[in-house]
């Protein structure tokens, strides 16, 4: 089972690290997607349902949309916006891949869902400050280190006054090595939403079913209403 896992994952991280040698980042995700579609390539995280860890979050705490805006960050085939959307909320989700964005249009003729291609780092100005949730989950544990201190400021910006962020992440200690792509956050990395008028309500640190078993962050922060 752990064979798999790895060979999964392979074509992505040598796409990841070829992309990130040359000083682009960003530019292996749409690779990706458009060679999934023509070669046997392997999407890694395209579990074609809704991420569990989001849905247990919403579960537990009986909580649902009632109308309210939601974004997704980093949508990818859109499972999760489409869970979102099952919930009442009225949902914007957008990736920085064409394809990303046209499979998951594709695979949801009927959503609700405005889908949009869009880039984290230059989102339209008019999203600061509108949505009553944000759902962060596995898009910071795909970008280098040092651009993610840029996207937790661009994803806190997001949220309305009093509005609602929920990160779900893998996880590591400070001195545990990084690895391989998906790259585990820490927790102070997680914590540096609270530097954005992110108030921390909620904070799990917990080992998951998946198989084999990950690590994982869920953090919960509310937006402050005036710096309060
Ligand atoms: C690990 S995937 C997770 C996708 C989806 N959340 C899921 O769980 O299936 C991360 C997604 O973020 C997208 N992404 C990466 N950098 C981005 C950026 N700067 N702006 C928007 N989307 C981005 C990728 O294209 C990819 O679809």
């Amino acid at each position: 089972m752990i064979y798999k896992e790895i060979d999964k994952r392979k074509e992505a991280r040598i796409l990841a690290e070829q992309a990130i040698t040359e000083g682009n980042p960003l530019d292996w995700f749409e690779i990706l997607y458009s060679k999934s579609e023509n070669t046997r390539a392997i999407i890694p995280w395209a579990d074609m349902a809704p991420n569990p860890n989001v849905v247990e979050f919403f579960e537990r705490n009986g909580l649902s949309g009632n109308g309210n805006l939601a974004l997704k960050v980093g949508c990818g085939l859109g499972d999760d916006a489409e869970y979102l959307s099952d919930l009442g909320f009225n949902v914007f989700a957008f990736d920085i891949s064409p394809t990303a964005i046209r499979k998951a249009k594709g695979r949801f003729p009927n959503s609700k869902v405005l889908y949009l291609i869009e880039d984290l780092f230059t989102a339209p100005v008019e999203w600061n400050g509108l949505f009553d949730f944000v759902l962060e989950s596995y898009t910071l544990q795909v970008l280098p280190s040092n651009l993610r201190k840029k996207a937790i400021k661009a994803i806190s910006s997001f949220v309305s006054p009093g509005g609602n962020l929920l990160v779900v992440t893998r996880a590591r200690n400070d001195h545990e090595n990084k690895g391989a792509m998906p790259w585990p956050l820490t927790e102070s990395e997680v914590r540096n939403f609270e530097k954005y008028s992110m108030n921390c309500n909620s904070f799990e640190d917990y080992t998951d079913n998946e198989n084999p078993p990950i690590r994982r962050f869920r953090a919960h922060f509310i937006k402050l209403v005036n710096g309060q």
